[in-house]
């Protein structure tokens, strides 16, 4: 399975177009435009998410609420769109020079894409460059993810995220988490955070930064129940599950490090008692009392719950700039501000469930095949009475 997405932050619209789906998965537009609400809220986002309400539109690929098996083609129009086409439109003749020259951004903001994107592809107006670097383009990706999320929930898996830290405020570890718990409590939550001390002291640094026209970043943690063992493979590194996995991740702007299980916490700890010891149980497979592994081995899925964390940058506009170097006269200036989020650590979250659901039901459609649902969960099943029975 693969998508491809497209649009601009201020374009008409964001495209994917997702091949390789199985036939048969029922799909429904109001699931993904539920994972696209979810994407939109969080404390500390700023004021584009208050224009923006994200509706997806089927256009291609589903036929009375069942995909076909053909390529699904998805759009989500930018409200804000009426705001900018004179700035931003693909045709010439509809663009307004003036009002195109007053929002021509030559201030590169520290921590962007502007400057890097600005010199690859030689543009003088660095809008060019972050109308699409902006993680608008992540709307795309939840509502590609959020196919991925609906074939794995079909096979009685079941995903979601919580934050566990937010500036210096954090979570406390627990070594046998209650993931029900977990759920309902960042569910409940405007940071996304089970644990109520934690939560608040993460709301009163948000609103710190933000009064001071600074940013915060932190910490979530995906989760994701029911897997089968063995999706992925050791035999190369490009199969390699958590390779794949902390590809996705990383690959959500502003994400710059990926841990699985116990990740970098896990190297100070002997392997005594890092390694989860196998126990086995007839009828019911093989089992862990811990799971410092986050439910990978040797790059395969073990049949343990699969645990990824993602660390979050600072968002990079600042209220308060720091020093660039505008590129119009070289002269050194403060960088661009542009309307923006204080912190965005529940919404990467967000993201990164439906990131990581795209790589497992793509792991899952390479192991059990991909044309129909029903062949799927036929062989899935199969397979998981073979493993219980061991
Ligand atoms: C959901 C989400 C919202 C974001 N909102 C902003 C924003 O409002 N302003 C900003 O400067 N960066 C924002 N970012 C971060 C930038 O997109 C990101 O830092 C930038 O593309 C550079 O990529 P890098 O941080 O991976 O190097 C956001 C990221 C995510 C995931």
């Amino acid at each position: 399975m693969r998508f491809l997405t497209a649009g601009e932050s201020h374009g008409q619209a964001l495209t994917v177009i997702i091949e390789g789906y199985p036939a048969g998965v029922p799909f429904d537009r109001v699931l993904i435009d539920a994972q696209l609400e979810r994407r939109q809220a969080g404390y500390g986002r700023g004021a584009r998410m208050r224009i923006e309400r994200d509706r997806v539109e089927v256009l291609a690929g589903i036929r009375n609420g069942i995909s076909l098996g053909s390529p699904i083609a998805l759009l989500i129009r930018n409200r804000d769109w009426e705001n900018w086409r004179d700035v931003m439109a693909p045709d010439s003749g509809e663009v307004d020079p003036g009002r195109a020259a007053d929002k021509r951004v030559t201030r590169p903001r520290p921590g962007h894409a502007d400057l890097a994107g600005g010199l690859k592809y030689r543009q003088d107006d660095l809008r060019n460059i972050l109308e699409r670097a902006s993680a608008r383009e992540t709307a795309a990706r939840v509502a590609a993810g959020t196919a991925g999320r609906i074939l794995i929930e079909q096979l009685g898996c079941s995903i979601f995220s919580h934050v566990v830290q937010i500036g210096t405020a954090r979570v406390e570890e627990q070594e046998h988490p209650d993931y029900a718990t977990l759920k309902e409590g960042a569910a409940a939550s405007p940071v996304a955070c089970a644990d109520q001390a934690a939560e608040a002291g993460m709301m009163r640094q948000i609103e710190e930064a933000s009064a001071a026209g600074d940013t915060l970043g932190g910490v979530f943690e995906v989760v994701c129940l029911g897997l089968p063992p063995g999706l992925g493979s050791h035999v190369h590194w490009d199969r390699r599950l958590d390779a794949s996995l902390a590809a996705a991740v990383m690959s959500i702007p502003s994400v710059k490090g990926v841990e699985i299980g116990l990740g970098f916490r896990g190297a100070a700890v002997p392997g005594s008692s890092y390694h989860d010891a196998i126990q086995a149980g007839r009828g019911r497979g093989f089992y862990r009392a811990t799971n410092h592994a986050g439910g990978v081995e040797g790059g395969m899925t073990n049949g343990e719950p699969l645990v990824i964390r993602g660390a979050v940058k600072p968002v990079p506009t600042l209220g308060k700039p720091l020093p660039s170097v505008d590129l119009a006269t070289g002269e050194s200036v403060a960088a661009a501000v542009e309307r923006s989020d204080a912190c965005i650590v529940p919404a990467a979250g967000v993201i990164a469930e439906a990131m990581v659901a795209w790589v497992l039901a793509g792991a899952i459609t390479d192991k059990f095949g991909g044309d129909t649902l029903e062949e799927i969960r036929g062989r899935v099943q199969e397979y998981q009475d073979y493993v219980n029975h061991r």
